[in-house]
C-alpha cells in the first residue's frame, strides 16, 4: 500500500520504470523517493534487522533511503530524479547478483574508509 498520495502536480509527463520487477509509474520531476512512496510502504528494507525504511529527513542528511538499482550501483532516493526505465530493487540483491562484484556490494561509505 502506498504511503504517499499525490495530490497536486498530476500534469507531468509519465515516467515508467520498474520496482522489484514490477512495471510502475511516476511523473517527471518526481524523485526516486516520491515515485517509490507513491507506489509502496518502503524504499526499502533495511541491512540491519529487514525492518522497513521510507527514509526519514526528505533532504539528503539521514542516508535512511538509499535504495539498490538491479546493476547493483546505489541511488539517494530523496535526492535523486527518477529517470525512464529506472530498475529499483526493495530489497538488496545478494552480492554474486550483482554484475561484476566479487564477494560484496560496493557501498559508497566503503570507499570513506
Ligand atoms: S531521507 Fe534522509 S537522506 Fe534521504
Amino acid at each position: 500500500m502506498a504511503i504517499l498520495k499525490r495530490l497536486a502536480e498530476t500534469g507531468r509527463p509519465a515516467v515508467t520504470f520498474t520496482l522489484d520487477g514490477q512495471a510502475c509509474r511516476a511523473l517527471a520531476g518526481d524523485t526516486v523517493l516520491t515515485a517509490v512512496l507513491t507506489q509502496a510502504d518502503r524504499v526499502r528494507q533495511s541491512e540491519f534487522g529487514g525492518g522497513p525504511r521510507a527514509g526519514f529527513c526528505m533532504m539528503g542528511a539521514c542516508q535512511d533511503c538509499w535504495m539498490q538499482l538491479e546493476d547493483g550501483s546505489r541511488v539517494r532516493a530523496c535526492s535523486t530524479f527518477i529517470e525512464p526505465g529506472m530498475r529499483l530493487q526493495s530489497t538488496p540483491l545478494a552480492p554474486a547478483a550483482v554484475p561484476g562484484s566479487l564477494s560484496a556490494a560496493a557501498w559508497p561509505e566503503d570507499d570513506a574508509a
